[in-house]
């Protein structure tokens, strides 16, 4: 998984025919405490949010101060939106951080439709919807760029990025194909069947360069390399390997194959940019498959790195990998936040870089090199058959360590009497210990969890103070593998399980006892009652809306998801020699799934606080402060203190001395004092705020936006509105 504000300053918003926003420097009253230093740049000098995260350099950052510690108790709804497009069953969710440019805010709904609304009074203007109300899926939010004559919007849905007229929400139909561009194509390999983009890309020279989501299942995800467009016409520019080639640096560092069979390394969470350097920066994912590496021998760069390439060409800049042959699904799930901090005397440009794991990296602007020390430990080996874990991990200096990390036995709730004991019976069963015990066919203990730490919404930087604001959950989880079968001869019912857990489970998920899926994709348990086999094998040839079409699937491949699905047939044999490549050389170890870890109430096994809002102080690499982020309603009212709960959305930083944050499951938005931790104010919404808030000014009064989506996540109420909040 961005936002902004203005303070009652000159809107300088100048660009170069391409579209960069330039600096100009400009004194803004009232805002005295920030030098004019390379932190400030490629935005109204942090007055506006146009762009995903407030700016470019992804700092969440607004001057304005209009709302301020002394005020923000008397904050009111100014104006609710309601896209009126949700869907409960599996929940939908929001997770767009909205852009405001020129008075106009422009946001996406739970089944994707990119909207304009006056942002002073959330009137809509204009609505775009390419899947005619039945998208579904993720977005994060959309990328705007502008030249003389034209202004555009760019955001996907589904397979394809479309490009928007942000004057009417009508297609550009000069861009790409007919409006659009399918992401699966120019991508440097055949077939491939998933590939999406949820997060806004950032445009450089005309150029928009874009973040994919693509498969992490067993066989075989699309590469994640990085690519460039062209902001006019939909032409690719460039695009770099993130799977390296023979012949291109880093291609060593994988089995001799990798670079045609293994997918991911892709950088779903964004980027950054620095425009006076010509660098973008980003993180990358896991190679996939994410839990058995043993088709892909080696540290496999350049996945899971911190990364910055030549924005204009594509070309190396430097990479830092913060997991070498990752085992655990722990992709870079942001990009890292531009910051500059003041060290030994001397001001140094950096990267900040949250992790899934919980560990902060520090990396200099211009060389990748860490700022703070990082040490290269021994960590556990796999005893999974075929795998070669790697012998070392990078952990930065414990005081950057910002997730609770290891899983002893003090770590066990301690909730109540019944909760303590039922984990302490639980766990012997299981393998615990610190963020790289490699998974095993034992279950092992995931702390802090598969989602983190840290996601998508990344960090806020405060340029004041150069303290970086970051929050985190700490809810444990657990994993397990099993082998999965590799014989001569397979059956129906084996070979659609596997078609269904590498392909159609990345939208529509599979657990123990039902098809689960992930938001906004109808449930395949009952399939069965609703649809033919016919039905079934016309939806894999067509597709429909976001779901894929399959026809390049053989007889047998459809004959077999059909079995399974119906559970009909399954035990007719087939031989794995009429079987493509990817199904015959399975992978022989799969995970079980990603699974919650609970009391018998429901709540997380380990101790409080679940979830967490930390400020990190960038010159001294130290924690100032760190407080619960969230509670339980049902346990305040037993008098309980905020306990923090798994929390996804991000902060935003102001001026005025705040830090916004919803993502909590108490589904409020927070204001908490920026210096202290303290909380100042919450208001109740009526869906989780799942999303990052943005901030910006309009005639002379400044707003708070969120999304309160809620939903993503089997159980979670879904909503469908944005909340926009100002001083009376
Ligand atoms: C990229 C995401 C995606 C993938 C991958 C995907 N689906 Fe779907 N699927 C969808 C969406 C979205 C819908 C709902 C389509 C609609 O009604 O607009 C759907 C609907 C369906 C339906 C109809 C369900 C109903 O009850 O109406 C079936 C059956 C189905 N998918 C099977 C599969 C199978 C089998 C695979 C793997 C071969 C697969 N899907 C892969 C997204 C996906």
């Amino acid at each position: 998984m961005n936002f902004t504000f203005n303070r009652n300053a000159l809107k300088i918003l100048s660009t170069f025919p391409g579209g960069l926003l330039v600096l100009i420097p400009l004194i803004i009253m009232g805002c005295t405490k920030i030098r004019e230093r390379d932190t400030i740049d490629a935005r109204d000098n942090f007055t506006t949010w146009q762009v995903y995260g407030g700016d470019v350099k992804g700092t969440h950052y607004s001057v304005l101060d209009q709302i301020n510690r002394k005020n923000v108790s008397k904050l009111k709804v100014a104006w609710q939106y309601r896209a009126d497009d949700m869907r409960s069953d599996p929940p939908s969710t929001i997770q767009c951080n909205p852009i405001i440019v020129e008075g106009t805010m422009y946001i996406t709904t739970p089944r994707l439709k990119a909207v304009a609304l006056d942002a002073a009074t959330g009137k809509e203007l204009w609505v775009f919807d390419p899947e005619g109300g039945k998208g579904g899926g993720m977005n994060r939010g959309l990328t705007y760029w502008r030249d003389s004559v034209d202004q555009r919007l760019f955001y996907a849905v589904g397979a394809y990025l479309y490009a928007v007229n942000a004057k009417d929400g009508k297609p550009i139909i000069g861009f790409g194909e007919g409006g659009r561009i399918d992401l699966r194509k120019n991508l440097d390999r055949e077939e491939l069947q998933f590939v999406t983009s949820s997060t806004p890309g950032v445009v450089f020279n005309d150029k928009l360069i874009i973040s994919t989501s693509v498969g992490e299942g067993p066989n075989p995800g699309a590469p994640g390399h990085i690519r460039a467009f062209d902001v006019r016409t939909g032409e690719r520019k460039w695009i770099f390997h993130t799977i390296p080639y023979p012949g291109e640096p880093g291609y060593e560092t994988w089995s001799p194959d990798s670079w045609k069979t293994n997918g991911g390394a892709n950088s779903w969470g964004g980027f950054t940019l620095d425009t006076k350097r010509g660098i973008v920066y980003f993180g990358t994912g896991s190679a996939s498959y994410d839990h058995w590496g043993g088709n892909r021998i080696g540290q496999n760069l350049f996945a899971n790195c911190v990364m910055a390439l030549n924005a204009e060409t594509g070309e190396y800049v430097w990479h830092f990998q913060v997991v070498h042959h990752d085992l655990w699904d722990y992709d870079i799930p942001c990009p890292p936040t531009l910051v500059t901090l003041a060290k030994d005397g001397k001001e140094i440009d950096a990267v900040a870089q949250p992790t899934k794991m919980g560990h902060l990296f520090v990396l200099n602007r211009d060389t990748g090199l860490p700022v703070f020390p990082v040490a290269e430990r021994s960590v556990p080996r796999s005893d999974i058959p075929g795998e070669e874990s790697w012998p070392t991990q990078p952990f930065p200096i414990s005081s950057l360590a910002y997730a609770r990390q290891v899983f002893t036995d003090q770590e066990i709730t301690d909730l109540n009497p019944a909760a303590t004991q039922y984990v302490r019976d639980t766990i012997k069963n299981m393998i615990k210990g610190n963020i790289f015990s490699p998974p095993s066919l034992k279950p092992v203990v995931m702390f802090p969890q598969f989602n983190g730490g840290s996601e998508w919404p990344g960090a806020a930087f405060d340029p004041e103070s150069n303290t970086l604001i970051v929050n985190a959950s700490n809810e444990a989880e657990w994993i397990s593998m099993v082998q999965s079968k590799g014989d001569k001869e397979t059956t129906l019912g084996v070979l659609g399980k596997q078609i269904f857990q590498s392909i159609c489970a990345n939208c529509h998920v599979q657990t123990k006892t039902n098809f689960q899926t992930s938001p906004a994709v109808t449930p395949l348990s009952g399939v069965k009652a609703r649809m033919t086999k016919d039905q079934v094998l016309s939806l894999l040839e067509t597709g429909k809306g976001q779901m894929p079409s399959f026809r390049t699937f053989s007889e047998v491949e459809k004959k077999a998801i059909v079995a399974w699905l119906f559970q009909e047939d399954e035990n007719e044999k087939i031989s794995t020699n009429d079987l493509r490549t990817s199904w015959r050389n399975q992978i022989p170890y799969v995970s079980t799934g990603h699974w919650d870890f609970r009391d018998p109430a429901g709540f997380p096994v380990n101790k409080r606080p679940w979830g967490t809002l930390n400020a990190i102080d960038l010159n001294k690499g130290t924690i100032k402060w760190q407080v619960p982020l969230g509670t339980y309603p049902q346990l305040e009212a037993q008098g309980l203190k905020p306990t923090g709960t798994f929390n996804i959305g991000g902060p935003v930083v102001t001026a005025g001395g705040l830090v916004f944050i919803g993502a909590a499951m108490d589904e409020r938005l927070h204001a908490y004092d920026k210096d202290t931790g303290e909380l100042l104010w919450e208001f109740q919404m009526d869906a989780g705020g799942y999303a990052t808030p943005a901030t910006f000014e309009i005639g002379g009064r400044q707003y708070v936006v969120i999304a309160a989506g809620g939903g993503g996540k089997p159980g979670t109420k879904p909503g469908d509105s944005y909340y926009c909040f100002a001083l009376p």
